[in-house]
């Protein structure tokens, strides 16, 4: 079993190796545990120097690209010329990703004192938690906390007896997963179609409403939450140097305990399967791996003592992303697969850029006649080259997330790929389950 093994976790406390557990943490709760304590402290130290604390601490964002807190909230002007936006990222739908779902169910207050953290350093006085209206419970849940902490004076004008006014209120999304990508949140929010912007400018010049904007995971935000309560040395001390601290990882897939699990980042893969999540379903053989939604290209078998930190799945060409973690086993077929989330990227694709809207579209199209058998040679080679022509080539990441199925997997892969062509069938046992 790995060192890790007496972390406490702290994020989500009583989530961790379940899904869904149903309790979701009072205020009274919260508080006997020294919630809020982190937003006290901020407001005695004053905007500027938390600003730095966070710098300091180095919280690399949880939404899946890695950059750092402090770094961003710096970005936003120090005056208030302009009224200033915090947006909290709740939308959370990448495949194999649930860990904001039950940090939104079981830990609101967390998140609330997170993002008033994040508005006090930066200088705004509105909080919109922006949640995808599938998660009903979630919802229903930050919503009560709202309203709990406004009666409580900790959401409104003078908060805690300070002279920080600050509205927290919850925007539900639609339920299109380019909402989460973050100036089509903005849009979203300002009620116009969730289409991603072009930048420059960024959102922390012209955001929502033209606005400087801060944009957060809220699992950021949490996590500012706690390294204000406890301080960054403690932070620091967990997880590894460059990527200090701890996050909820999502393990779902052909396991044999599948739930969140949260732990220090620098647990291994292997360790994640095997130590945590109970290893292979059936004593099936382990296929690969999603290490960060189904959006970043897999990990196999030779791979799995990958680090799982900010950096070192970069040495295989893939992310941490969304640390959703998505365990395949040997029963799996990569066409259908691919063919499977190939539907998920077409559909949600805004259509704005050609490379995706039409990419996405093909790739769809040639994978779904792979596997009825249907497939013609050069078809393989034909989605590595739609592949390399939609990466960089679009206004928003999801073109290349929809080519994280394939791009590592058809090099080392080929041939399964290619005995679709070959036998004229999907070489898979018809009625086994293969995937999901
Ligand atoms: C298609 C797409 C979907 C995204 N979905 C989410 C999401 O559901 N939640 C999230 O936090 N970030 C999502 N992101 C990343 C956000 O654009 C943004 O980087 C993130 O919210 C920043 O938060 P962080 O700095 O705290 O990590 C998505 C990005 C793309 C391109
Ligand atoms: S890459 Fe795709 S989803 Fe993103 S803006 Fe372009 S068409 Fe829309």
């Amino acid at each position: 079993m790995a060192a890790t093994n007496n972390y406490e976790p702290i994020l989500s406390a009583g989530v961790t190796g379940t899904v869904y557990s149903g309790r979701s943490e009072s205020l009274a709760d919260y508080r006997a545990k020294g919630g809020y304590d982190g937003l006290k402290r901020a407001l005695e130290m004053g905007p500027d120097k938390v600003l730095d604390l966070i710098k300091e601490a180095n919280i690399r964002g949880r939404g899946g690209a890695g950059f750092p807190a402090g770094v961003k909230w710096g970005f936003i002007p120090r005056n208030r010329e302009r009224p200033h936006y915090v947006c909290v990222n709740a939308d959370e739908s990448e495949p194999g990703t649930f860990s904001n779902r039950s940090l939104l169910e079981q830990r609101p207050h967390l998140l609330i004192e997170g993002a008033l953290i994040a508005a006090f350093a930066t200088l705004s006085e509105s909080v919109y938690v922006y949640i995808r209206k599938e998660y009903y419970e979630a919802t229903r849940q930050m919503q009560r906390a709202i309203d709990d902490a406004r009666a409580a004076g900790l959401i409104g004008k003078g908060i805690l007896g300070s002279d920080f006014n600050c509205e927290v209120a919850i925007h539900l999304g639609a339920g299109a997963y380019i909402c989460g990508e973050e100036t089509a949140l903005i849009e979203s929010i300002e009620g116009k179609r969730g289409y991603p912007r072009n930048r420059p400018p960024f959102p922390a010049i012209q955001g929502l409403y033209m606005s400087p904007t801060v944009v957060n995971n809220i699992e950021t935000l949490a996590i500012a939450a706690e390294v204000m309560r406890r301080g960054v040395e403690w932070f620091k001390g967990i997880g590894t140097e460059k990527s200090p601290g701890m996050t909820v990882y999502s393990i779902s897939g052909h396991v044999n305990r599948p739930g969140n699990y949260e732990l220090p980042l620098g647990v291994t893969m292997r360790e994640l399967i095997y130590d945590y999540a109970g290893g292979i379903r059936d004593g099936n053989k382990f296929k690969a791996v999603f290490p960060g939604g189904s959006s970043v290209p897999m990990l196999f078998e030779d791979e799995l003592d990958v680090v799982m930190d900010f950096d070192s799945p970069r040495k295989y060409n893939t992310f941490l992303g969304s640390t959703g973690i998505i365990v395949m086993d040997e029963t799996v077929c990569f066409v259908w697969a691919s063919l499977n989330l190939m539907h998920f990227y077409w559909d949600e694709s805004c259509g704005q850029c050609t490379p995706c809207r039409e990419g996405t579209n093909w790739m769809y199209k040639i994978l779904k006649r792979l596997e009825a058998g249907q497939g013609v040679n050069g078809d393989v080679e034909l989605l590595e080259d739609i592949c390399g022509n939609i990466t960089s080539r679009s206004i928003c990441a999801l073109g290349e997330f929809a080519t994280g199925s394939l791009v590592r997997t058809i090099p080392r892969f080929r041939a399964e790929f290619q005995a679709h062509i070959d036998q004229g069938r999907c070489p898979f046992e018809k009625g086994y389950m293969r995937f999901g």
